[in-house]
């Protein structure tokens, strides 16, 4: 028997006959013989096909192939020190599975195309090597956030995606009928239900999609996007800082260790990365205020960051900065004071450098069932669907602390991507809900 192997693992059956399945790539043909380049998901090889050795009619298919057709193909597998992936195989037989009408040809083809014409063609452009890449740079990067969490004593509990009330604001959140009579929310975040698996478990993390009705077009958002949440009983500000800093610098190691073929893909500059895995910087609110104030910005104390204060804030830095100590005004209603400082929140952002922006919000909450209750007043948040939540404070009630980190951001970075509609393989956006 023929074993069937993946482009990938190749290298391990040099001299010997396989058989590869997948999909036409590329064809370059010259009189006698022909190039079909195949690639398989794991792998792009190029194929021999000698028009001599071969049975007329399948010279002449192979010749004729189709963008995309998919095929197998067996032959002998032969080290190439000018091929890509350092092999070659030389074909001695092969079967079309499907063949792409000439009628009807792929529609990606190595012209330029559109941004749009690219998102509506979201299913067929994932298997283009650009796109290709940052999802296999999206996938090491949540099995690096799920190794460092679970190598550190954080336990995975997952939150629910129907929840009976905001986390983040009112202005965000997405409604539906729950059957006949009661509204719910898509989640916005799982924080509030991580501060009570915190106070079971220490520490936990829930990682999962979350939505936000955002009506923001800009190349940060997304209306539905993951996020890993980190949650810690007996913890504080500085704990965040820690963990988020550690994470980071983990998933980049990985990142740089495991995915160097495809960082090349992407043209990714890893010196960039390298150093970024140097210490954070840290700065305070106020500090961060003057610096903007001293490079243009208009930004007045008291009001939030902008995409570009954001961009203007770290365009000096080569690696990221974390801002604390936000005016409360401008956090969410969970945010423990400063002690210091009433009118500032025990708040963190990490901002990265290259103007990917903010990846990483978090900070400690309230743990005062008093004050809890006093700020959801202010923020006109109904008690009802928070009586659970104010259960927390009342039973073994500890300063705990968290953060939230958006995975598209933080792929975006890595691969250095425009948008970060390229993160994720099928994004929702404020005009885009389709494929
Ligand atoms: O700062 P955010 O809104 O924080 C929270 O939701 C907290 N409850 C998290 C926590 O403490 N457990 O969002 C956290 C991160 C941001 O730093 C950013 O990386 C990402 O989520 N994010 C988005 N990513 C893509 N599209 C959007 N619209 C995003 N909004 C936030
Ligand atoms: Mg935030």
């Amino acid at each position: 028997m023929i074993p069937r192997v993946r482009v990938a693992d190749i290298g391990r059956y040099e001299g010997q006959a396989v058989q590869i399945a997948g999909w036409l790539y590329n064809l370059r043909s010259s009189g006698k013989i022909c190039f079909p380049q195949v690639r398989d998901g794991s792998g792009i090889i190029q194929c021999v096909a000698v028009k001599s050795a071969l049975p007329e009619e399948l010279f002449d298919t192979l010749k004729h192939l189709t963008q995309e057709s998919s095929l197998m193909i067996q032959g002998k597998v032969r080290a190439e020190a000018r091929a890509a992936g350092g092999f070659e195989l030389d074909v001695e037989s092969a079967t079309i599975v499907q063949r792409v009408p000439e009628a009807a040809p792929y529609p990606i083809t190595p012209k330029d195309h559109g941004i749009d014409f690219l998102m509506d063609h979201r299913h067929l452009w994932l298997r283009s090597r650009r796109q290709h890449a940052a999802l296999i740079v999206r996938h090491e990067v949540v099995k690096g956030i799920r190794d460092y969490f679970d190598s550190n004593g954080f336990v995975l509990v997952d939150a629910p995606i129907f929840t009976p009330a905001a986390c983040e604001g009112t202005s965000t959140l997405f409604e539906l009928d729950y059957f006949e009579d009661e509204k719910v929310y898509l989640t916005q975040s799982g924080q509030l239900y991580g501060e009570a698996t915190a106070a079971a478990f220490g520490k936990t993390y829930c990682f999962g999609p979350v939505f936000r009705a955002e009506k923001s077009k800009t190349r940060r958002h997304l209306t539905e996007f993951w996020m890993v949440e980190p949650e810690m009983a007996f913890a504080d500000l500085e704990d965040v800082k820690r963990v988020g800093e550690e994470l980071i610098r983990f998933v980049i190691t990985r990142v740089l260790e495991n995915r160097k073929e495809e960082l090349k893909v992407l043209e990714r500059d890893v010196t960039k990365l390298e150093a970024a895995c140097a210490p954070f910087h840290r700065m305070s609110y106020d500090e961060a205020v003057v610096k903007l104030k001293a490079k243009g910005s208009e930004i007045q104390w008291g009001t939030d960051f902008g995409n570009t204060d954001e961009t203007l804030l770290t365009d000096d830095l080569d690696r990221p900065v974390m801002v604390d100590r936000y005016p409360a005004a401008v956090k969410a209603f969970y945010f423990a004071p400063a002690p210091e400082r009433a009118d500032c929140a025990l708040g963190v952002d990490f901002i990265a450098p290259e103007g990917y922006g903010e990846i990483i919000g978090g900070g400690q909450r309230i743990h005062d069932l008093d004050l809890l209750l006093k700020r959801l007043e202010e923020h006109q948040l109904p008690r009802e669907a928070f009586e659970w939540y104010l259960d927390l404070r009342k039973y073994g009630s500890v300063p705990h602390a968290g953060f939230g980190m958006g995975v598209e951001r933080f792929v975006a970075w890595m691969c250095g991507l425009e948008h970060v509609r390229e993160t994720t393989a099928f994004p929702r956006m404020l005009y885009r809900t389709r494929p």
